[in-house]
């Protein structure tokens, strides 16, 4: 695994990078994290992910031990050490509980461990842009807001792993989920988008989702191309119903769906709209 790691400030290769084992991260997914990538060597929407993270600290109550400015020195040092040569970055940030007894006892563990893993970024390959992808609907439900409320970008994944092994086994690139109410919420690694008559849908956060950040900024590129992006209740038949669908994610952008548990979605092929959003989106992030 090619990968330059912070642990702490300690920034080695992945092969030296070490933690405890008592710390909560390990011991009981006690933990947020964020997933950035560079365009042009700087991280896009920098400000959207540190707020997102502050927001995902503030839900479990965990004291972020750093200012927005003195993470982006951290992430520029691991950048910097990775040596990338001009390949854009993808960007972990870790934030667990940190190491402390065999407790919940916040009270156990005063100091948060910070890890950020620097490694190239790998995009889909184009023919996944071109002939869209095939998933899944998958029968592992989203967790109910009550309990691991998805709105926090949690390192405590086994609902979305769960949910991403079915995808796998069933053949599909990604995996949708329902929520507790039978609604359309998000893929296991991203959210999703319906269109519609022109329109682009997502379902809206009380559909119990994580709100991404592509998905947040596909509101202002749907502004800049001229294209409705709103929120809306979404379920199978929508999906099944629609004239194209997507998937959003900071490190595929915005990904055609073609089929759906091999129904063809559409006439089968991306579509203008799916299309004229990435075009947006990537002019936008490259910063043409
Ligand atoms: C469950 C889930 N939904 C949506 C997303 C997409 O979020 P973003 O656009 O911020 O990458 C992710 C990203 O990893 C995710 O894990």
């Amino acid at each position: 695994m090619s990968a330059t790691v912070s642990v702490n400030g300690r920034i080695s290769s992945a092969r030296e990078a070490v933690i405890s084992v008592f710390d909560h991260g390990f011991l009981y997914g006690e933990g947020i994290y964020e997933t950035m990538r560079t365009y042009n060597g700087r991280p896009f929407l920098y400000d959207l992910h540190v707020r997102r993270l502050r927001n995902s600290a503030r839900m479990i109550v965990l004291e972020l031990p750093f200012t927005d400015e003195a993470l982006a020195g951290q992430i520029r040092d691991t950048m910097a050490a990775a040596d990338l040569q001009g390949v854009e970055a993808y960007i972990r940030v870790l934030v667990t509980r940190g190491v402390g007894e065999l407790t919940y006892d916040p009270a156990a563990t005063p100091r948060p461990s910070v890890i950020i893993i620097v490694k190239p970024q790998v995009d889909p390959p184009a023919e996944a842009y071109d002939n869209g992808v095939g998933v899944v609907i998958v029968d592992v439900v989203r967790n109910h807001p009550d309990t691991v409320n998805p709105m926090i970008k949690s390192n405590n994944l086994l609902n979305s792993a769960l949910a991403a092994q079915e995808a796998i086994r069933r053949g599909g690139f990604e995996g949708i989920m329902r929520n507790y109410r039978g609604e359309l919420s998000e893929c296991t690694t991203s959210n999703l988008f319906v269109v519609k008559d022109g329109a682009a849908l997502t379902p809206p956060l009380t559909a119990g989702l994580l709100p991404g950040i592509t998905r947040e900024f596909l509101f202002d590129i749907g502004r800049d191309v001229g294209i409705q992006v709103r929120e809306e209740v979404l379920r199978d038949a929508d999906l099944f119903g629609a004239d194209e669908a997507f998937l959003t994610s900071t490190t595929r952008e915005a990904l055609p769906i073609v089929t759906v548990d091999g129904r063809a979605i559409g006439n089968g092929r991306p579509g203008p709209v799916t299309k004229k959003l990435l075009e947006g989106f990537r002019k936008r992030a490259w910063g043409a």
